[in-house]
């Protein structure tokens, strides 16, 4: 996998020619469960090509959208043993892996998106990405991913609303609590599955961000989306650590470089991407609805003394991150 650049020399005729360096490039193959038309197709195309770019030509990244090489845990099954380079998951799935991407997992815990951005940018999200090396795998950085909410047949205005519903959960313990507590009975399910447990009733609703509803279609399913902004969990883009150690230094930066850069592409990507997506939302018919969230956060707020308890390392970076 990580072929020295040399030089090649070249005969020709009785001159011995000095050609451009020879590279061997390093192809990698990056697995995610959205399509081509979601911002993080767009983030990662970008940092594809600057990676391409800054390793001059050397780091050759190949994305394999639509859960094609597998869904999001499979995905990081294969990254863990180094069968495949990276995956894009996110912070909630990743927590079943490494327990500290949970920090993000917490309800209500920004106040608003720059406090979201400072967090993934600090030096407690950076820690998380790289608190996973003896789980296989590194982060590499954090997309935005905006702000999750509740989305069923019915409106969601409080907590009552969510009693004795089944609500689709990614397979993330933060997530089954933070359910429980507001009074649902929380279902994990991968994110493939979730259109048509929607449709057939498997699941009476589920939570996330507009995206879900155009551009995985959940609209069609749906007819409400109550604006309860219940968490704000970050996309993350990871690496296996066997592929990173395998790379060369030089290669190391570049991937980095272009990495971080593509976090801030997709900012900008994201706030538009939001405007729209709520527009054709509306379009498909979904009505979007405005709860109080103080009922939400009163129901959620044991989740942080839980925590302290029985996960003072989470726990530290939890109130770190508040505090930026
Ligand atoms: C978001 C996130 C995905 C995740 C999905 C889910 O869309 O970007 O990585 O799979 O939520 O709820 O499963």
């Amino acid at each position: 996998m990580t072929l020295k650049k040399g030089l090649l020399p070249l005969i020709i005729g009785s001159v011995m020619m000095v050609a451009a360096p020879a590279y061997a490039a390093v192809t990698m193959k990056l697995s995610h469960n959205h399509n081509r038309n979601h911002p993080v197709q767009k983030a990662m195309e970008q940092m594809a090509s600057r990676a391409k770019e800054l390793s001059d030509g050397n780091l050759v990244i190949r994305i394999y959208p639509d859960a094609q090489l597998g869904d999001q845990r499979e995905s990081l099954e294969l990254v863990q043993n180094g069968a495949l380079a990276m995956a894009k998951s996110n912070a909630a799935e990743l927590e079943a892996f490494a327990k500290n991407y949970g920090a993000f997992n917490m309800p209500y815990l920004f106040t608003d998106r720059e406090h979201y951005y400072r967090a993934m940018l600090s030096e407690s999200g950076k820690s998380i990405l790289q608190s996973s090396r003896p789980n296989g795998f590194i982060g590499l950085t954090y997309y935005d991913a905006g702000s999750r909410s509740f989305y069923a047949k019915k409106a969601i205005n409080s907590p009552d609303d969510l009693k004795g519903l089944k609500v689709r959960v990614q397979p993330s313990p933060s997530a089954v609590e933070m359910i429980k507590l507001l009074g649902g009975n929380p279902t994990p399910l991968a994110y493939g599955e979730l259109y048509t447990a929607l449709q057939q009733g498997v699941v009476d609703a589920a939570e996330n961000n507009l995206t879900a509803l155009t551009l995985n279609r959940h609209g069609e399913v749906t007819k409400f989306y109550s604006v309860d902004e219940h968490t704000s969990i970050p996309d993350v883009l990871v690496i296996s650590a066997k592929v990173w150690d395998g790379l060369s230094e030089k290669d190391q930066k570049a991937l980095q470089q272009a990495a971080d850069e593509s976090m801030m592409f997709m900012k900008d990507l994201w706030a538009k991407s939001d405007a729209e997506e709520k527009v054709k939302a509306e379009k498909m018919g979904v009505q979007f609805i405005y709860p109080k969230k103080a009922s939400f956060q009163q129901a959620v707020q044991p989740m942080y003394d839980g925590l302290q308890k029985s996960n003072p390392e989470v726990y530290q970076l939890v109130d770190s991150m508040k505090k930026l």
